[in-house]
């Protein structure tokens, strides 16, 4: 099996650590570059934390930072959920500098020296950095085998009734990527509201792994409040769920689907209007995935997160 060629852009988060260790511990990938946006926390921190992230796994991955703001405001954090310092307030030794550059700078030039349809794309924070390379050259588009995004719900958001964080945080240029072209599969909430981390599991990786990076994984989900979601039994892994979608498939299963924006001012921004059904007979641009094995999906990332350094 010949490696996957991947970018991932993230906004780290908790999850988004837990999701960039997995990546590095898949055979099934070949991470060649991390781009980093604001979000969870500022993009300071964001950007530290994903230096952080990639120094302790030793993978020798460039780590590009991005927009620090939404293509038409500011972002909301989720320091409520990440801890102040993005990391649930788990200090990482500090990682290797930053690429010099803009992410989507970086993205552009990897793309545009990559083989059509041959590059794939992870979104695990809001789409800002994604937005501007596609809006600015959308014909690198036809680079993507696929983008893969940790955002939307088809069901209830986490920041309003209406929208997910990511996609909340910046619907405009989350519209350019549904709308770029490239085969786009979405991990909503929906899904990742199925990966839910719980005390055992906590157990489990700490009695599988010791190295820095499952020890330090192991820190970071005791550091994170249960979800009032899920009854406070755990909290759940979101982001890790995109990478494992391009790991390990079979734990998943999806359909087709039309997939928009609600860019409006009211109530319904950031919602990502999923057309289960094919209600308004528009042309499918994406996959969504609907339910996942909790099972495997925790025994395969915890096997993945001891077996690195
Ligand atoms: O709503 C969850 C998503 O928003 C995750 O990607 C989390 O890291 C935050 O970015
Ligand atoms: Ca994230």
């Amino acid at each position: 099996m010949t490696p996957r060629p991947t970018i991932i852009d993230c906004d780290p988060g908790t999850d988004d650590a837990i999701a960039l260790w997995l990546a590095f511990a898949s055979p099934e990938l070949d991470v060649r570059l991390v781009t980093v946006v604001g979000g969870n926390v500022g993009l300071d921190r964001t950007l530290t934390n994903a230096r952080a992230i990639v120094g302790l796994s030793g993978k020798p991955v460039p780590v590009v930072g991005g927009a620090d703001r939404a293509l038409l405001g500011p972002f909301a954090d989720a320091a409520y959920v990440h801890g102040d310092n993005g990391l649930g307030g788990l200090e990482l030794p500090e990682g290797p500098p930053a690429a010099p550059g803009l992410a989507v700078d970086a993205l552009r030039a990897a793309l545009r020296a990559a083989e059509p349809a041959s590059v794939t794309l992870v979104g695990l924070g809001p789409a800002t950095n994604l937005g501007l390379l596609l809006a600015s050259e959308p014909a690198l588009a036809a680079k993507l085998s696929e983008i893969v995004l940790m955002t939307g719900a088809l069901a209830e958001g986490n920041v309003t009734p209406s929208a997910e964080f990511n996609a909340w945080n910046d619907p405009e240029a989350l519209s350019i990527v549904l709308g770029c072209g490239a085969p786009v599969t979405l991990a909503t909430l929906d899904v990742t509201n199925q990966a839910l981390c719980t005390p055992s599991h906590i157990a489990a990786l700490r009695a599988a792994g010791q190295g820095a990076c499952a020890r330090a994984a192991a820190a970071i989900w005791d550091s994170v409040p249960p979800s009032r979601r899920a009854d406070g039994l755990g909290h759940e892994q979101h982001d890790a769920c995109a990478i494992m979608w391009l790991v390990a498939p079979q734990l998943f299963t999806g359909r087709a689907v039309h997939a928009a924006m609600d860019l409006g001012p009211g109530p319904g921004r950031g919602r990502t209007v999923i057309d289960r059904w094919g209600r308004t007979r528009q042309p499918h641009n994406a996959r969504f995935l609907e339910t996942l094995d909790p099972a495997g999906f925790f025994d395969l990332l915890i096997r993945r997160l001891a077996r690195l350094p």
